[in-house]
This record gives C-alpha cells, sequence and structure tokens, in this order.
C-alpha cells in the first residue's frame, strides 16, 4: 500500500520536472505547518481499448481543490483549465492510462512563522501507479474496520469539506490506531457521536432497504465519489437518504461500504468485532460496485460525461 513506483516526471510550477529532481526546500511553509491543499484523483484504462485511459470526475476535483485553497485564503496562481491540462500533461509525459493523480498546492519557503501571508504558492502534480487502497481482498471480500477514539476534525477547529493537509493528521493518528490494533480502516465520530466518515472515505449504510449516508452539512468531505453513487444508486432505483447515522444504527446496518477516489467502493464487512449483516459484501453494495466500476471504465454510457480522455 505504501510504497510507489518511481514514474520519469511530475509537473511542478508549470513545467515537468524528472520525478527524481523534484524536491522543494526544508523551509517550505506547508511543511511546517500544514496549510496546503491536495486533490487525489485517478485515471481508468477504458474498456475494450487497453491503450487508451481517462480520468474520473476532472473538473470536480479540480474544482474542490480550487475550493479548498479558498479555504485556506490561498489564490492559486494558475487557471482550472491550466490544473485539468497540468494533470492530462502528466498522464502523457509519463505514458500512463490507469494512475492516481496528486495534486497539491502549498506555501513554498521565504518566509515562516504561522501569520506569513507571502510565501510564494507553490503547485505540483504527480501521478503514479496505485493499487486497491484497501487491498485486493478487501475490496471483494470486505474489510474490518473499528471505530477511532479520534473523533473528526468538526467545524470549530476545522473546515472538513476542504482537502487541507493539515487537517490529515486527525485522519492519519486514527489510522495508525486502528491498524496497530489490527484493522484496516477507522471511522470516525463527530462531536455528536454521530458517524461522519473513514479516515480518508465516505461512509454509506444500507437500513432497511435504504441507502443512508451523512449529509453534507455533518463534519465530512464532499466526496466525488459519494457524489458519483448517489448519482448511480438514484439510477438503479436504490433509494438513497442523506441523514445522520449513530453509532449503533451502524454497527446494526444490513450493509455497509466506504467510497472514495483511492477506495474506490469498499464493503465493511465488521465494525468493531461485529459482523455487518451476513459478513460478506451485500448484494445492494455489490450492485453499486459493479456499476461504479463498469462507469469507471467506460462502460456506461450515460456516465460517460464523468471521463476526460487522457
Ligand atoms: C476525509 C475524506 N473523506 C472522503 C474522501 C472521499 O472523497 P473522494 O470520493 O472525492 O475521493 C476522501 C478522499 O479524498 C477523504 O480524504
Amino acid at each position: 500500500m505504501a510504497h510507489i513506483r518511481p514514474e520519469k516526471y511530475i509537473w511542478l510550477d508549470g513545467k515537468m520536472v524528472p520525478w527524481t529532481e523534484s524536491h522543494v526546500h526544508f523551509l517550505t511553509h506547508s511543511l511546517h505547518y500544514g496549510l496546503a491543499a491536495f486533490e487525489g484523483i485517478r485515471a481508468y484504462v477504458q474498456h475494450g481499448n487497453p491503450g487508451k485511459g481517462a480520468i474520473f470526475r476532472l473538473n470536480e476535483h479540480t474544482d474542490r481543490l480550487f475550493d479548498s485553497c479558498k479555504l485556506c485564503l490561498i489564490d492559486v496562481p494558475y487557471t482550472r483549465e491550466q490544473i485539468n491540462e497540468a494533470c492530462l500533461e502528466t498522464m502523457r509525459q509519463n505514458g500512463l492510462q490507469a494512475a492516481y493523480l496528486r495534486p497539491l498546492v502549498f506555501l513554498g519557503d521565504g518566509s515562516m512563522g504561522l501569520g506569513a501571508m507571502d510565501p510564494p504558492v507553490r503547485v505540483g502534480v504527480a501521478a503514479y501507479v496505485w493499487g486497491r487502497y484497501l487491498g485486493d481482498e478487501g475490496i471483494a471480500k470486505g474489510i474490518r474496520a473499528k471505530i477511532s477514539s479520534f473523533g473528526r476534525n468538526n467545524m470549530q477547529v476545522g473546515l472538513p469539506k476542504g482537502k487541507i493537509s493539515g487537517q490529515y493528521v486527525n485522519s492519519v493518528l486514527a489510522k495508525r490506531e486502528v491498524i496497530k490494533a489490527g484493522y484496516d480502516e477507522a471511522i470516525m465520530l463527530d462531536g455528536s457521536g454521530q458517524v461522519a466518515e473513514a479516515t480518508g472515505e465516505n461512509i454509506f449504510a444500507v437500513i432497511r432497504g435504504r441507502l443512508v449516508t451523512p449529509p453534507l452539512s455533518a463534519a465530512i468531505l464532499a466526496g466525488i465519489t459519494r457524489d458519483s453513487v448517489i448519482t448511480l444508486a438514484r439510477d438503479l432505483g436504490i433509494p438513497v437518504a442523506e441523514e445522520p447515522i449513530a453509532r449503533d444504527q451502524l454497527l446494526l446496518a444490513d450493509e455497509v461500504f466506504l467510497t472514495g477516489t483511492a477506495a474506490e467502493v469498499t464493503p465493511v464487512r465488521e465494525i468493531d468485532d461485529r459482523s455487518i449483516g451476513s459478513g460478506k459484501p451485500g448484494p445492494i453494495t455489490q450492485r453499486i460496485q459493479q456499476t461504479f466500476f463498469a462507469a469507471t471504465s467506460g462502460q456506461l454510457h450515460p456516465y460517460s460525461l464523468w471521463l476526460t480522455p487522457i
């Protein structure tokens, strides 16, 4: 999961830089204080055309990157079109069709201190091959999750709608805690004990035939996979509700799955040592997962608008 194979180039501040030379200075402001915004985007090989890839929901990811920067009071020194093109060009220059893309907007070196308003705004985009984030077995058979002792960053301590680097200390602490305890992923509650999300994924539960996920007013990231899954489910005729889920409702749900660019649609088979439903991916989870992968690989015509050819 952790190791990545080096590629040839990283797009950095408007230029293609060899992968091994994409260094930043030790006094890079964001490295010390965490004010930076990033994205995680996937590109998929298109069905029946192994030499052709497409980036999934590129415009929405770029829009969210700009939203995150707005929340951070960072002006991005490029247009949305230039960031989209940087992502596409990084894929092309590395000869990649299927990959994980990582744009990052960060504050460079030259000024230190929390109040520094003038560090240069720098932008990079990397692309690399990344398999199933929660494992091949996890995506096929489901993962074991644990509710974290860490509450989710909430609106009084952060801005969860932003994909802001420093906010991920909260996620990394939760993730490390559960990995050490032998689980695959952590689920985080908000300040009032309602389910928020996992460390890098949104959460869905099937409760009495309805697909339920916390609303966007909760302390969650507005996941683009979450949005895709809601659309796909509604189009499949599955009732969807965006409403709070209590901890005990989650443990008693018939099915649970996580959604994210990295984790895609990953079933959860166990939470806090209780089996979810039969302990295997349930029928609604399987339908959503199959439909999601059909959409990302260009097999479902109505969703081809979500794909930007490389
Ligand atoms: C905290 C958090 N929640 C949810 C998600 C899922 O968002 P998306 O589906 O846009 O990748 C992510 C991943 O970006 C995340 O980091």
